[in-house]
């Protein structure tokens, strides 16, 4: 298993930024385990709902916050009380700050040094989203808005996550495909490529890409017209301009340093909401149609050996740059600017150079 250390990344194994840990909808009420960046945590949600992450095991003497089920504090419906959780062992009680503010048979005395790591964590276009920062301060990135989930009234048809399980990649191999021209063609069946570029822009990058497509197209003879971008290392967003207009997600989080969890997700917008009532089937084949895109990515993933140095020849586009790109979130933040300035900039790697006018 390749390792962020073989890819010589960056001082830290895992990198900052917001990811996504789960699908909202099959997350809670219950406490469960969690395990991304190499650690045990607990989500739960608080009785008002609000969404909490917290480091797995209890700070008194080591049990798992949400791995219990015989206890009585279990058993009697104790282990989230308000916006706290309760350690099934001794019952000391956590806030959603992370400090213990309850020990059931200590009224008196709580020591300072019992409070639990809390991660800040989002809930949003029905997905689970934490900050994850090997520094351990506040986001300095903004989670992306993902619109289009609140526009149900304009025809836009919410997503349903498509959950890829854990690879044994590095996430630094999903993020190649930024800068990956040469394989639009041999894996996804791209015809008459017209244009492809990168621009590199501070923690985001973005892909523009033109081209018929065998299937997609190929009865219309049309352009399929596609912009990705990423905003931080971990979450891809894709518009596409066809019949239908549709945004694209793929969001992936490390589980341990040299594994990733994949998940894609796509929204469609008809052109009214009683056409995106009527249309249900419409939106969901769109859904399948990219999924079935992405797979053909994952399965070359899953079976590929790690790449640390590409053979780049000069038709192929900016891996390089994409690396370093991606190497801002594995160091301090003391050394971002400098890594951004390093890439900064459009790079065009097929078709007559652009203006860059739909930046995202
Ligand atoms: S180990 Fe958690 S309360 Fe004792
Ligand atoms: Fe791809």
């Amino acid at each position: 298993m390749a390792s962020t250390a073989n890819y010589k990344l960056g001082e830290f194994d895992y990198p900052r930024g917001w990811f996504m840990i789960g699908d909202a909808a099959q997350m809670g009420p219950q406490p469960e385990t969690v395990h991304f960046f190499g650690k045990d945590m607990v989500f739960y949600r608080g009785a008002s709902g609000t969404p909490y992450l917290v480091d797995a095991y209890c700070p008194h003497m080591g049990a798992h916050l949400g791995i219990n089920s015989t206890s009585y504090i279990v058993r009697d419906g104790e282990h989230v009380d308000g916006e706290s959780i309760r350690c099934p062992f001794h019952g000391w009680r956590f806030g959603a700050d992370g400090r213990c503010n309850a020990i059931p048979y200590s009224p008196d005395f709580i020591p300072k040094a019992a409070r639990l790591t809390t991660y800040p964590v989002i809930e949003r276009a029905g997905i689970i989203w934490m900050w994850h920062d090997p520094e351990g301060q506040e986001p300095d990135q903004d989670l992306p808005a993902f619109a289009a989930w609140d526009l149900e009234d304009d025809g836009w048809v919410r997503w349903v996550i498509d959950d890829f399980g854990t690879l044994a990649l590095h996430p630094i191999e999903i993020v190649d495909n930024m800068a990956d021209f040469g394989h639009m063609g041999p894996i996804h069946g791209s015809l008459d490529n017209q244009y492809f570029d990168n621009v590199f822009d501070g923690h985001k990058v973005i892909q523009r890409f033109d081209a018929g497509h065998r299937t997609l197209t190929a009865d219309t003879g049309e352009t399929l017209s596609l912009d990705t971008w990423y905003e931080g290392p971990a979450i891809l967003q894709a518009d596409m301009r066809g019949t239908f207009p549709s945004h694209m997600l793929i969001a992936h989080t490390p589980v341990d340093d040299g594994t990733v969890r994949v998940w894609h997700a796509l929204m469609v917008k008809m052109p009214t909401a009683e056409a995106a009532l009527a249309d249900l089937q419409v939106a969901r084949g769109y859904q399948k149609a990219s999924h079935d895109a992405l797979a053909q990515d994952v399965e070359i993933w899953a079976n590929k050996q790690a790449c640390f140095n590409p053979m780049q020849i000069p038709a192929d586009g900016p891996y390089g740059k994409v690396r370093i790109w991606y190497s801002q979130f594995y160091n301090p933040r003391s050394k971002t600017t400098a890594i951004q300035q390093r890439v900064n900039g459009q790079i065009v790697t097929y078709g007559e150079k652009r203006v860059v006018e739909r930046a995202a």
